[in-house]
């Protein structure tokens, strides 16, 4: 593999390669020093033109597990703020001599940019509407851990889908994997078009969760919403929230995940993201693993983990 930039270019087998990898990622992650020396001598670059804290620090942390180095691009203190372009930005950085760049933007296509632009591998952290693999890599990894399997499984992703990177690419990744994926959303939080997307919808919550094996909220996204696409907050609550009414129709072993960062009281009731079957710090944990393992696919030479 060569770049990360989308769930597609894994297909169901390289996502399973990856899941494998994360097994052992998670058991070196336990150890009293969660470190191997595997990309010793390899530099790492976060280039994060998008806020973030979850894949930011999770991809810096298993660069530094993997004894990678790393560089931070912050732009609110870069040149940036001079006028520099993306693409000098990225010539730039390369000339420094870099192996892989981690790319968040808030226009999509812009990854497969920077991996014409540059020798280096790219990862893609969210581009715009339109992916965030290795967020579908860690939401698949946590599921199976929790029920062995994604296979025939009722996943129910609910919310804000038109805005959502992760939703596309959790789709994708969910069905390649056996689920079925149901949308839950108000018609105005849904794409325009869902041809081609291998999912059912549905605009009755109540009647969705008592069936599913897993609920997938998303982040009410407002900064990605250009017009009014709700009456108001309270009544999108009312609606399509998992409120702690709404959670008693959940089963028993029913997993409630979220990517993060949540609005407690509008997607998701404050106390339900704390129920046990909630796993949404479980993802954030697996999150680490699963970066090491996609860094290592990338960077490691022949399998060797180096201790
Ligand atoms: N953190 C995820 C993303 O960057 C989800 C979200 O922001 O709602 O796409
Ligand atoms: N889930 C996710 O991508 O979180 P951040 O935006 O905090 O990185």
């Amino acid at each position: 593999m060569r770049h990360l930039l989308s769930v597609a270019d894994l297909g169901p087998d390289g996502i399973e390669e990856v899941l494998r990898l994360t097994d052992n990622f998670v058991e070196v992650s336990a150890r009293a020093i969660p470190r191997v020396p595997a990309l010793r001598g390899k530099t790492v670059v976060s280039l994060f033109y998008e806020d973030s804290t979850r894949t930011r620090l999770s991809f810096e942390t298993a660069a530094k597990r993997l004894n990678a180095d790393t560089m931070n691009f912050s732009v609110s203190s870069s040149s940036v703020n001079k006028g520099e372009s993306v693409r000098d930005t990225v010539t730039t950085i390369a000339a420094m001599g870099v192996d892989a760049i981690v790319v968040r933007h808030s226009s999509a296509g812009v990854p497969w940019q920077v991996a014409r632009w540059t020798d280096a591998a790219v990862l893609n952290a969210g581009d715009g509407w339109h992916e965030h693999p290795t967020q579908a890599l860690l939401d698949c990894y946590t599921i199976r851990e929790r029920r062995g399997s994604l296979a025939g499984l009722r996943v129910a992703i609910v919310g804000d889908v038109k805005h959502s990177r992760v939703a596309r690419s959790n789709v994708l990744a969910f069905s390649l994997l056996g689920a079925d994926v149901t949308l839950v959303a108000p018609p105005t939080l849904l794409p325009p078009s869902l041809a081609g997307w291998p999912v059912a919808v549905s605009h009755d919550l109540d009647d969705v969760l008592p069936k599913a094996d897993v609920v997938y909220l998303l982040r009410m996204q407002r900064e990605r919403q250009t017009e009014a696409l709700l009456p108001s907050l309270r009544e999108y609550t009312a609606l399509y929230g998992l409120t702690r009414d709404r959670a008693k129709l959940l089963g028993d072993d029913t997993i409630v995940m979220h990517p993060g960062p949540m609005n407690r009281g509008v997607e998701i009731a404050a106390e339900v993201a704390d129920l046990p079957g909630a796993v949404i710090t479980r993802q954030v944990a697996n999150g680490v693993a699963v970066r090491m393992a996609v860094l290592f696919l990338i960077l490691g030479s022949g399998g060797d983990l180096g201790g």
